[in-house]
């Protein structure tokens, strides 16, 4: 993708020219980072300690859609808490009654067990709102915890380490499993958490619980991730049962810590080494929604350094880390207007320019739309590994996908199918289905948590 920009100097030009290739992934890469992206795969299954962890759910079996009964589920690790009354109703059916609550940067990365109580409140407020939790009998809770859990039974585990921004005290290397259990208990709340669910996990099961020939369920929103079908048999490190097939958490937001193969560009690295786990998560960094506005940001004050943009000044706002949101990506990114004014408005109103020049929105939207580009691309690298690994190129595969960049990131689906199959060939991308499996994961996790409670 080459920018010219009218009212810039050829030198100007080439200087944003210089920003935006940095952002270019060619398709040799392409396959590059997915040729490494399987063999990560296989060390993943087979050795614990991996950088892909690779974690058996104990989620076995296909769901048949049958599935019936009331449960409840939580949904923690995207921008809110959701508490959720699932209703399985058979034939792929399910009403679902659920409530929002926002967790507040503070709890986020306070002690374990403020925020454990703060879960366990809202479902409390939850459960007298609907009139519910008055019977003898607990409540069976499907726990989806959206984070790297090891898991040792289909409701045990220990956090592996915090992702996404949070970072309480006193979990990591603990059971978050046990540490809400005893919030409600010491709040007298007669729930049973049945299971300990990963949001892909629930995805891929909610989606399937409809449509039951789903292959992967993945997340592309504010992190990035994905779970899939393994035949045992293939996984080495797995010690119970061979002879069956289990969803596997990737954690593959966690590729290539060890920076082999992922392009990353000096705005990258400036992001990564003031987030709150410097040199993890850079496949997650390249892709989710909360990373893309910073390496937005990043690149913009390059170019405001270098003087070719808002005539060499900055703002307060967008001179504070993590203040260009990706939401505003999306915004400029799909601004047809002929004088880019919602760009502007975001430019002036939100991040308080004082003035922009068309030249100055064009460059914006550029940049925008290389950093969103990239991600898409890079996006499609895991599950062109998925269906090498499983062997299902040229197979029909439905993959269920939940995630704000997913659903409201312009073209974030074309430019991923379109990396796909310079990947894969287009006749092996032709057989593949994304499907949006919007809010999956709270259905999920009730439907596993029903499975669970039966045994
Ligand atoms: C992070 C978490 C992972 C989760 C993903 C999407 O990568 O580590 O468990 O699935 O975000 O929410």
């Amino acid at each position: 993708m080459v920018v010219s920009i009218p009212n810039l100097t050829p030198v100007q030009n080439a200087s944003v020219n210089t920003v935006v290739e940095r952002f270019n992934v060619s398709t040799d890469r392409l396959k590059k980072i997915t040729e490494q992206f399987v063999i990560e795969m296989r060390k993943g299954l087979d050795h614990q300690g991996a950088t892909i962890a690779m974690i058996p759910s104990f989620v076995s079996g296909r769901c048949t859609g049958e599935e019936k009964g009331t449960f409840m589920a939580l949904d923690l690790g995207g921008t809110n808490l959701r508490v959720c009354q699932v209703n399985l109703l058979g034939g792929g059916e399910h009403t679902i009654r659920q409530q929002k609550y926002v967790v507040s940067e503070e709890l986020k990365v306070g002690p374990m067990r403020n925020l454990c109580d703060f879960i366990a409140d809202c479902v409390d407020s939850f459960l007298t709102e609907n009139g519910l939790g008055d019977s003898n009998e607990p409540i069976q809770l499907g726990y989806t915890f959206s984070f790297p859990i090891l898991q040792t039974s289909i409701n045990r585990g220990v956090l592996k380490q915090w992702t996404k921004g949070f970072n309480c005290t006193g979990a990591v290397g603990k059971d978050p499993t046990i540490l809400l259990q005893d919030s409600f208990r010491r709040k007298n709340i007669n729930v049973n958490i049945a299971a300990i669910v990963n949001d892909t996990v629930g995805t891929l099961m909610a989606y399937a619980y409809k449509h039951p020939n789903t292959t992967m369920g993945v997340i592309m929103g504010t992190g990035f991730n994905a779970s899939y079908y393994e035949d045992m048999n293939n996984v080495k490190k797995w010690t119970g049962d061979k002879n069956q097939e289990m969803v596997i958490n990737m954690e593959c937001g966690a590729f290539d810590c060890e920076r082999r193969v992922l392009p990353m560009t000096v705005y990258d690295n400036k992001m990564d080494r003031e987030s709150i786990n410097v040199h993890q998560q850079l496949h997650e960094k390249m892709v989710a929604g909360m990373y893309l506005g910073e390496i937005t940001r990043n690149a913009l004050l390059d170019l405001v350094d270098q003087q070719i943009l808002f005539g060499g000044d900055s703002s307060k706002e967008l001179n504070k880390n993590w203040s260009f949101e990706t939401a505003y990506m999306s915004t400029i990114e799909v601004d047809e207007t002929s004088d880019l004014s919602d760009t502007g408005h975001i430019l002036e109103s939100v991040m308080n320019i004082p003035s922009t020049t068309l030249a100055d929105r064009q460059i914006v939207k550029a940049v925008c739309h290389a950093v969103g580009l990239r991600a898409a691309r890079i996006a499609a690298c895991h599950i062109a590994g998925v269906l090498t690994h499983t062997n299902k190129l040229g197979e029909e595969s439905i993959i269920a996908i939940d995630g704000s960049l997913f659903e409201f990131y312009p073209n974030f689906e074309k430019n991923m199918s379109q990396a796909l199959s310079e990947i894969i060939g287009e006749e092996s991308r032709s057989k593949v289905k994304f499907d949006l499996a919007r809010d999956g994961s709270g259905l999920g996790a009730a439907i596993i948590a029903m499975i669970a409670s039966k045994h």
